[in-house]
């Protein structure tokens, strides 16, 4: 496999195999800037202890995508989570960099890519914070380029299930390149036109949608996005701000 060729703002770590590239970079993240500067980026062949949001698996067999940036913002740590809405926007626009035109690409709340109305990446976000700043904060991110998970319980696909010939690295490229635009939009204007443009991308804006939480699922519809990325879900009840939780939609189905 060619080696990626990154901007220079990024400080790439390669591995054959590893637990999980979030795990790893938090292990560097933790030994200190010096070590492990803002820009750090493991990229990792295979994984065999992946994770998904939510304690859940993420299958990472060789073949797919997955890697995890260092980030180290000067930022109040209640605004982490923008991140996560930057590399979303990122995986937008590298499938409509890489991808074959003719396909629909949507961001689903709150970090998942779909391609053909079926998850195709999805996106993990982790902090540690002393004094209301990050100390760091690992953003990885999966996509399915070669290979489909088996059990899931949203529809999943891949580039190559959608007859895509795109490479891990022309992804990893591309992805190293529309966040660094995305970052820089944020640095110089905040959140606001990355709320609007995930707003843009999104799926399922003013429908019917269903939010299964940790112990609760609600049904209502996806009003908006608050100013910090919270779903604001129209329910019966009243609007209901949601910080944490999947969503399914009636028009896709739930995949099982
Ligand atoms: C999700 O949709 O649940 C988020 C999946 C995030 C998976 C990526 S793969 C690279 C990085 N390392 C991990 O262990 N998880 C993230």
């Amino acid at each position: 496999m060619s080696k990626p060729n990154l901007p220079t703002a990024y400080h790439l770590v390669s591995l054959e195999t590893v637990d999980s590239t979030n795990a790893e970079a938090i292990r560097r993240a933790k030994e200190g800037e010096e070590a492990t500067p803002d820009g750090t980026l493991i990229w990792a062949k295979e994984q065999t202890d992946g994770r998904g949001r939510r304690g859940r698996t993420w299958f990472s067999p060789p073949g797919n995508l997955y890697c995890s940036l260092v980030l180290r913002p000067d930022v109040a740590i209640e605004r982490a989570a923008e991140f996560s809405f930057i590399g979303a926007l990122a995986l937008y626009d590298t499938l409509g960099t890489i991808g074959d035109a003719g396909h629909q690409v949507h961001c689903k709340w709150p970090n998942d890519i779909l391609l053909n109305d079926r998850k195709v990446a999805g996106l993990l976000l982790e902090t540690e914070s002393t004094g209301g700043v990050p100390d760091w904060i690992v953003l990885g991110f999966g996509v399915n380029v070669a290979v489909l998970p088996g059990d899931v319980e949203f529809p999943a696909t891949s580039f190559r299930a959608e007859g895509w010939a795109a490479s891990e690295v022309e992804c990893l490229e591309s992805f190293s390149r529309h966040f660094l635009k995305w970052t820089n939009t944020w640095l110089e204007e905040g959140f606001a036109p990355i709320r609007k443009n995930w707003l843009w991308r999104c799926y399922g804006k003013g429908e019917e949608i269903e939010v299964r939480l940790e112990n609760e699922t609600l049904s209502g519809v996806f009003e908006d996005l608050d100013e910090s990325g919270a779903l604001l879900l129209k329910t019966g009840d009243g609007i209901r701000e949601i910080t944490s939780g999947d969503v399914f939609f009636p028009s896709i189905g739930s995949g099982q």
